[in-house]
């Protein structure tokens, strides 16, 4: 008789929402009303920043890219993210930006969920951008440009229209191939789409404009010139030390909005001004503890780099969402001998 190990118990079991198992659930939902609903996570954690841990994320990095660890917790639950920058990667036929992530139980430490995020990130870096839009972008906003047709550009077009009522996106790359995709990609849904022939030609018009390049470098993807009074900007690409995107007289024109503060100083468009130079956290905007817009005239930036948080909130969505759909897998992913302390026994006992 052949031996059977036993089954792994209850309690061995996490959820895991793969791939194929995320573009699901989003299909099913519709990727504007998952980003409706992710920024009403995203917001609601905002809105109780003081309760969290935080710390700057912790990045290594190579000559060609960064590897980084983005933890965050509550009082109930922990989670981390696991994600990559690789500018380089796209020519060579791979993903910029990948991520895998993790919620756990505060109380026992034993994770509650295991999830993609590559979906996951793209998704939740939108709902942010355009959460932030809601604060920030001057009232009536109806055209944006979008700087970077990339991975990200879609979800990013499809929350502004869904959270801030943009009708319009003038689409500029370097790489027109990457705007024809987006501009197909964004074809029935209900966007009027622009293809521009430069960033010049791409921000005339825009009340906002978000940039979503990616350039292992200090680039200068807007300059001064472009950007005039009452504009609202979402800069999501310069994320990195040594990896920027603005110009920095824009930077001294301009309301500066940060998600949190020591982990942009280090990676955002700020790492271009002095270590105190004034801004806002977005959190307090929120809360109504500090101004958002003022006037119709001023310029505000969001200087976007992501924040673990962000990811605990997605992580948090994901979580609440599997109670309603079969769209993950339960895998095998925690040791759970029957006496706690006998593992070594349960390994003897698989060999049957
Ligand atoms: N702030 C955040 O929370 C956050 C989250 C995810 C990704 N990101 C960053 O956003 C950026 C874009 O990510 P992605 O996944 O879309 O990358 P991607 O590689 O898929 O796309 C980047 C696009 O930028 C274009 N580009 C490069 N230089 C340009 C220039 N000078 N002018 C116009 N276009 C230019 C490229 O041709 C490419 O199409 C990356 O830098 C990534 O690190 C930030």
């Amino acid at each position: 008789m052949t031996y059977v190990p036993p089954a792994p118990s209850e309690l061995a079991m996490v959820p895991f929402v793969s791939v194929e198992n995320m573009m699901r659930l989003v299909n099913e939902t519709g990727p504007e009303q998952v980003m409706i609903e992710l920024a009403e996570f995203i917001e609601a954690d905002f809105r109780r920043w003081p309760e969290f841990d935080k710390t700057p994320r912790v990045a290594s990095h190579s000559r060609d890219g960064v590897i980084e660890l983005m933890p965050t917790a509550d009082r109930d639950n922990y989670g981390f993210k696991y994600v990559n920058g690789h500018p380089k990667n796209m020519r060579e036929g791979f993903q910029t930006v990948t991520a895998f992530g993790v919620l756990s139980s505060v109380a026992n430490g034993y994770p509650i969920l295991l999830c993609e995020m590559t979906v996951l990130t793209a998704l939740r870096t939108a709902a942010t951008s355009a959460l932030v839009g809601k604060y920030l972008a001057p009232e009536g906003s109806k055209v944006m440009a979008m700087i970077g047709n990339g991975a990200q550009c879609e979800f990013q077009a499809l929350a502004f229209k869904a959270i801030c009522g943009i009708d319009t996106v003038r689409l500029y790359d370097i790489d027109a191939m990457a705007t024809a995709k987006a501009a197909k990609n964004l074809q029935g849904t209900g966007l009027t789409v622009l293809s521009c022939s430069s960033a010049e030609e791409a921000v005339e018009g825009a009340q906002i404009v978000t940039t979503c390049t990616a350039d292992k470098q200090y680039a200068t993807i807007l300059t001064d010139n472009m950007i005039g009074a009452g504009i609202h900007i979402n800069a999501i690409g310069g994320d990195c030390p040594g990896k920027t995107e603005l110009h920095r007289d824009i930077l001294l024109r301009s309301d500066i909005f940060v998600e949190y503060p020591p982990q942009t100083r280090i990676e955002g468009e700020i790492q271009q001004l002095e270590e105190d130079y004034p801004v806002t956290e977005l959190w307090q905007v929120m809360l109504g503890e500090k101004q958002g817009r003022q006037d119709a005239r001023q310029i505000t930036l969001f200087d976007s780099v992501g924040f673990a948080i962000e990811d605990f909130s997605a992580l948090r969505y994901i979580h609440a969402k599997l109670k309603q759909t079969d769209n993950y897998q339960m895998l095998d992913m925690l040791a759970d001998p029957d006496d706690p302390r006998d593992l070594f026994g349960m390994l003897e006992r698989a060999k049957g």
